[in-house]
């Protein structure tokens, strides 16, 4: 009803209206089926693309989707307490208690937990975990 009124309003057609929070228009995609994408497992921006195919038509989304996917993905990893270092098992939690003892840079944070001296495959994403979670702590 409301859309209806603003529609007429604006002489803008509902589909308009409702197409404003479209993140990627080559496919029609909106934040909740990246959402989605994240929440059914996707551990990656690649993943969200073979899922959804975001930002595989004309690449123009690409950056801003890349940065968006990057914060879900964080984001669940925080809220889950997931293990970020699979080779000494290292939770998001152990990292936190790192800082909140005194960790204030990645390496710090890698002495106290040994995140990433193993086969060293995590430490890209968790330096950008650490990144978020020294924002926050
Ligand atoms: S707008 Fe997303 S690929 Fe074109
Ligand atoms: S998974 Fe973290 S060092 Fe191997």
């Amino acid at each position: 009803m409301l859309k209806t009124i603003i529609s007429k309003l604006m002489g803008k057609s509902n589909d308009k209206i409702e197409n404003s929070n479209i993140i990627c228009g080559c496919f029609n995609l909106t934040e909740q089926d990246l959402k989605n994408a994240v929440s059914n497992g996707a551990k990656t921006f690649e993943e969200v693309q073979q899922i959804t195919k975001v930002s595989t038509g004309c690449g123009k989304c690409k950056g801003n989707n890349e940065k968006l996917v990057n914060n879900l993905i964080l984001k669940k990893k925080i809220d889950e307490n997931q293990v970020v270092c699979g080779c000494y098992n290292v939770k998001v939690q152990d990292m936190i208690n790192a800082i909140k003892n005194g960790s204030r840079s990645f390496e710090e944070i890698q002495k106290v937990t040994k995140a990433g001296t193993g086969c060293g495959g995590c430490i890209e994403s968790n330096k950008a975990l650490v990144g978020q979670l020294l924002a926050k702590y």
